[in-house]
């Protein structure tokens, strides 16, 4: 089982962005700790703050690994692209948002990707990246 978490803009500052929101925990952290949990899975991981680099990483690996766990964090708001990638590749999508973005501002109540992905989980902090690697398995 080949899985990969893609982390959007900003999510590289986790630990150290909003603790209140997001935690206090760094993303090699939380990863080293999903891996640890998940031995016989073949988990990777991608971060961009870009736009074009989280699609390329879309279609590099939309045609073979089994399962994206994405957090496009606030390119799930604003992003056609980022929705298009994600309808026009074959490996189904979990999205993820660390927070309840429905409990949060308006403009976080829309999401680009959530037509087609598979499933979405929010509000549940970090704990959503295991949850979603389980519904992988
Ligand atoms: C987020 C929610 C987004 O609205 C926000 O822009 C983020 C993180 C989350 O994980 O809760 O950067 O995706």
């Amino acid at each position: 089982m080949k899985l990969i978490i893609i982390n959007g803009p900003n999510l590289n500052l986790l630990g150290k962005r909003e603790p209140e929101i997001y935690g206090s925990e760094t993303f090699a952290e939380i990863f080293k700790n999903l891996q640890r949990k998940f031995l016989k899975v073949e988990l990777s991981y991608f971060q961009s703050n870009i736009e074009g680099e989280l699609i390329d990483k879309l279609h590099e690996v939309g045609f073979d690994y089994d399962g994206i766990i994405l957090n496009a964090a606030a390119y799930t708001h604003t992003s056609v692209g980022i929705g298009d990638a994600v309808k026009g590749i074959e490996t189904p999508v979990v999205e993820v948002h660390i927070s309840n973005v429905h409990a949060r501002e308006e403009f976080r109540h829309l999401s680009f990707i959530a037509p087609n992905a598979k499933g979405i989980i929010l509000g549940f902090g970090i704990k959503g990246y295991e949850l979603a690697i389980q519904s992988f398995l």
